[in-house]
């Protein structure tokens, strides 16, 4: 592991901590909400397109891995005050996000009791483990993801939009608001990253945008229909990817295309799953 850019290294457990602090105090202040109080459960539409209740039922899943999430990457921070304690927090705010996906595919009928207990014996039977092996290829790929989910969550709103159901529409409202905010505070911890050693970040962030894909989906039974569901709906592809997340991405971290392609020689063949083969 490069040193500089390890949990323990002084200026990272200072940055992070008052990170995490500002975070925090925002959250506390302007972000929490009650999965009672705050959503419109009278209106659920209950004939909504069943094509939406199944994307949701998609969504439902991956928030579901949540023990893994937690488990697998806390042991590797524990050591960074404020990065371990954004993971808790992390958790606490995602653990909402199924509960919220659950309740609204039961209120709305669209799923039974028997159906999100099936559900959820697919997704514990199998363990989600890290994508990467270090703790900064870990933020940078949650960095990341957090965009990624930010995007599917914020088009399958606008799908919902057309449709009418205030209750989903209520909570994939609540829910984009959040992912948005763990995508701010990890792109702030890759900012440290850039400034405390440029080379080595660029490194990891080009092997997790070269290898980027949505966590979990593939591991259910039939995680590639279910892919294919989210393309149809126009909510994720390989084309949303490239200029909803990665462009995004390099610009506001001032990152030029050519800079990260050729840091340093890397297989050209690497694999490009869910983003599909970047620019050149
Ligand atoms: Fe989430
Ligand atoms: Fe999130």
């Amino acid at each position: 592991m490069t040193s500089v850019l390890s949990p323990d290294n002084p200026e990272l457990l200072a940055g992070i901590y008052q990170l995490y602090r500002d975070f925090f105090d925002l959250a506390e202040r302007k972000r929490r909400w009650s999965l009672t109080d705050d959503i419109p459960w009278d209106q659920c539409n209950r004939g909504i397109d069943p094509a939406i209740a199944d994307v949701v039922e998609s969504f439902c899943a991956v928030e579901l891995y949540l023990p893994d999430y937690v488990a697998k990457a806390l042991p590797m921070i524990r050591a960074n005050k404020g990065w371990a304690w954004f993971h808790a927090n992390w958790g606490y705010e995602e653990s909402k996000h199924s509960l919220a996906l659950g309740d609204w595919l039961l209120r709305s009928g669209m799923r039974s009791e028997e159906q999100m207990a099936d559900l959820e014996g697919q997704v514990f039977a199998h363990e989600w483990n890290l994508p990467h092996d270090s703790p900064s290829g870990m933020l940078i790929y949650a960095m990341v993801q957090e965009l990624a989910t930010w995007v599917h969550y914020r088009n399958l709103r606008r799908r919902v939009d057309e449709l009418g159901d205030p209750a989903l529409s209520g909570l994939l409202g609540l829910i984009t608001v959040d992912e948005r905010a763990h995508h701010a505070f990890y792109r702030s911890v890759v900012q440290m990253f850039l400034r405390l050693d440029r080379q080595e970040t660029l490194e990891q962030l080009r092997r997790v945008l070269l290898t980027f894909s949505m966590p979990a989906v593939h591991m259910l039974a039939d995680g590639r229909r279910r892919m294919e569901a989210i393309k149809r709906l126009d909510i994720f592809d390989e084309d949303i990817f490239l200029h909803e997340v990665y462009q995004p991405i390099l610009t506001v971290l001032g990152v030029n295309h050519q800079e990260l392609r050729h840091k340093r020689t890397v297989r050209k063949s690497a694999p490009a799953a869910a983003s599909g083969p970047l620019p050149s």
